[in-house]
């Protein structure tokens, strides 16, 4: 596996591959990171992640510098599941002396994350704007785990015209539930216990509206009811049209719920999609 550190050297390997798929990450790659890579492998003739962890989506009392950072297990790991090369910038290199050009999403990024982290999408899709011109992959692999984060990107891909298609993939989950994350490694024993609670909420509402349940009211306060409790402080719960992240009041046929919520010093966030699959949106 090719371990590429300048842009040129990633223009050099483009240049020969065939069908190329991206999976960017921030590193510290667990098995949901691990299965973009293999839809990658799968689908496409030669998968490249990057390792970045990107200052511009961290506000300034965010866990930039705290961020988990394992380079040599991460490039191992990526070793293993037959990538073929990945990207591993300095910070100049994305963003060199003078840089002051930045990407500002629509309204898709201004609830939810958006209002909770105020400049957070525009450091996301600024980064994946630079890392999607230099690598140019045909296809991007992103995870439904940020959901609103893939609905971001697939909304500026096709609005800057950017010539790769974003792919959304199944959130992977502990055995309990919990959707996988960097940021888990962060809850202390207990806390991951009330972490549970999470995934337990919106799995009871996903039950609800299997039944039938098309209230999106009902459905909010089936998930309030059930994701807190303990050390989880729920931030927000919402009820959502998938493809404009509009909050519902009325049923309708699709829906995301999402959820933030503060567990000790992580914060957390989960989603289930509801009479869609992820892999519908593009
Ligand atoms: P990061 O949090 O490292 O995630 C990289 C990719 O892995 C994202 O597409 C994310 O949705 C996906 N992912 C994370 N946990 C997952 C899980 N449990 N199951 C499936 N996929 C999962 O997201 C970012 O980095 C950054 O914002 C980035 C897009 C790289 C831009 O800096």
């Amino acid at each position: 596996m090719k371990v590429l550190r300048s842009v040129s050297e990633v223009r050099a390997w483009r240049a020969s591959a065939r069908r190329v798929g991206f999976v960017p990450t921030m590193g510290a790659l667990h098995a949901g990171h691990l299965s973009l890579v293999e839809r990658a492998v799968r689908e496409t003739d030669a998968a490249i992640a990057s390792i970045f962890v990107n200052p511009t989506q961290f506000g300034p009392s965010e866990d930039y510098t705290a961020y988990p950072r394992r380079e040599a297990e991460d490039i191992r790991l990526l070793e293993q599941h037959a990538g073929a090369a990945v990207f591993v910038p300095p910070v100049a290199e994305i963003y060199p002396p003078g840089d002051a050009t930045r990407v500002t999403p629509g309204p898709i990024a201004a609830p939810l994350e958006g209002a909770a982290r105020p400049g957070h999408f525009v450091g996301v899709a600024t980064v994946v704007a630079k890392l999607l011109a230099i690598v140019r992959p045909d296809i991007a692999f992103f995870g439904q785990k940020d959901f609103q984060q893939l609905r971001v990107l697939q909304t500026t891909a096709r609005d800057l015209r950017l010539g790769s298609e974003i792919v959304g993939c199944p959130t992977v989950r502990e055995p309990d539930g919990l959707a996988l994350s960097s940021r888990n490694a962060y809850l202390t024993p207990e806390q991951r216990r009330d972490a549970v609670a999470l995934s337990r909420g919106l799995f009871a509402a996903r039950e609800l509206w299997e039944r039938g349940e098309r209230d999106p009211r009902v459905l909010r306060e089936r998930v309030r009811e059930l994701a807190g409790g303990g050390s989880v402080a729920l931030e927000y719960v919402s009820v959502a049209d998938p493809v404009t992240l509009a909050e519902l009041d009325t049923p309708a046929a699709t829906a995301v719920i999402s959820l933030a919520a503060r567990v000790g010093r992580a914060r957390l966030i989960d989603n289930v999609l509801l009479g869609m699959d992820v892999a519908d949106l593009r």
